[in-house]
């Protein structure tokens, strides 16, 4: 039987992808274990290879900025990524180095068992929801994922670098809040 701990120790370990040669640390993810909400992003960059968590560089103070509109905050959902180990340059990870790491998300999602997922970005969605999807048409719609709805935003990355995407992104944000509490009340 899987365990928060035996899981985090085996990715501690892992070597299946040539992502672990070039690795300072694995970022397994941070948060609480009993959280209704995940977050999902695609893969460590410099700063959480440095510190092993999870969106501590720029893009993470702007998903904490995301995360008060929803009236939340890092304590009270879990963050994780696809991959845990950083690809150079911060390039997208391959499907094969995806491949490699996806059994570990997937033995965190059924350890934690959230109401609701949201993938930050492309790669997350294409990976939880569909292998077609279109960031820009399909951001903020709702799908099912194992009986568990997901939803893709906006990568905060992608925010940063195009502001102009941010009044929708509020919008997203603005229904994951009142879908979490619909949620919640049930
Ligand atoms: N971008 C991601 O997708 N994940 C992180 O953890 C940091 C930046």
């Amino acid at each position: 039987m899987v365990t928060w701990e035996s899981l985090e120790q085996t990715c501690a370990n892992c070597s299946k992808c040539a992502l672990c040669q070039s690795r300072n640390n694995v970022v397994f993810g941070i948060g609480s274990k009993t959280a209704d909400i995940m977050f999902v992003g695609e893969g460590p960059g410099e700063q959480e290879d440095l510190q092993g968590e999870p969106f501590v560089g720029a893009a993470g103070k702007l998903l904490d900025d995301m995360l008060s509109i929803i009236d939340i905050d890092r304590t009270s959902c879990y963050i994780a990524n696809i991959v845990k180990c950083r690809p150079p340059h911060n390039r997208d990870p391959e499907d094969s180095e995806q491949d490699a790491c996806i059994e570990y998300l997937h033995n965190q999602i059924l350890l934690l068992r959230p109401k609701m997922i949201v993938c930050l970005g492309r790669i997350a969605a294409r990976r939880l929801i569909d292998s077609d999807f279109r960031i820009t048409k399909e951001h903020g719609m709702w799908y099912q994922y194992n009986g568990i709805w997901i939803t893709g935003l906006y990568h905060p990355s992608a925010l940063l670098r195009d502001p102009s995407k941010r009044p929708e992104t509020f919008v997203d944000l603005l229904m994951i809040r009142d879908k979490l509490h619909h949620l919640r009340n049930q």
